[in-house]
């Protein structure tokens, strides 16, 4: 147990954060109006050098923040997203929310389990090496209109089978970065926790994929096509003032 923090599931690595991290949590931060807003990015910053949030992890976003221990623990403990054990090089995770069980996301995670010879959360091969799997299911990854899916570092492939799934994570385990059906190319698990926290370093990449395609968008043309309207917005809406910042 860590009686430093008071929660016993995060890892104590010991690890110091480089100047780079520093840096990049000032600009972060900077983007706010209140320091402790940047909160979430900064998980997310120091899960993408670490691979998961450790005790270290937390104690940075503390000090930068001038927050609790406790009061960052709480948080980076109440999100999924944030792992408590080093991730493999690729975080997969299938989809077992309604539609997608229905539709056979069930099948595609014991497929997907007993190939991998892991449950929830659990990891194949050595955290952090190539070809390395973390595994999980999830609740609704929001593609509904392409179910079942699987995404790998939060990149969707649609219409997913146990068949196509299986074949996603053994060119994966060879250290192949199948192209997503939609959106950004595939990184690792830490460069996408990069980009979460809101750094990209290649922005122009992370845009040209494809993107909405015909069943997500046709709700918006059966709106067009019958003239269906959104109730008319105020003219203006007077908003709180912001908070001076701290
Ligand atoms: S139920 Fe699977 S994406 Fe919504």
């Amino acid at each position: 147990m860590n009686t430093r923090i008071g929660v016993p599931e995060f890892l104590d690595t010991g690890f110091v954060f480089d100047a780079l991290t520093a840096e990049r949590a000032v600009e972060l931060i900077g983007r706010y109006p209140v320091a402790r807003s940047a909160l979430l990015p900064l998980l997310h910053l120091v899960q993408s050098v670490e691979g998961c949030v450790s005790v270290a992890g937390v104690q940075f976003c503390a000090h930068a923040l001038k927050l609790e221990t406790a009061e960052v623990a709480a948080v980076a403990s109440f999100y999924t997203m944030y792992k408590r054990k080093p991730c493999g090089e690729h975080l997969v995770s299938v989809c077992t929310n309604t539609l997608c069980a229905a539709l056979g996301g069930d099948a595609i995670y014991r497929t997907l389990s007993e190939h991998l010879g892991v449950g929830q959360n659990g990891t194949a091969g050595e955290a952090g090496t190539t070809g390395s799997i973390t595994f999980e299911s999830a609740e609704c990854l929001a593609a509904c209109d392409h179910a079942p899916v699987v995404t790998v570092n939060y990149e969707f492939y649609d219409h997913q089978s146990p068949d196509s799934a299986l074949d996603l994570v053994q060119a994966l385990q060879r250290g192949e970065k199948p192209d997503p059906t939609r959106g950004a190319p595939l990184t690792d698990f830490r460069t996408a926790s990069l980009e979460i926290a809101g750094i990209f370093e290649n922005l122009t990449a992370e845009v040209e994929g494809p993107s909405a395609t015909d069943q997500t968008l046709r709700g918006s043309v059966l709106a067009h096509d019958n003239n269906w309207q959104a109730p008319a917005m105020a003219e203006s809406v007077e908003l709180p003032p912001v908070p001076e910042k701290k």
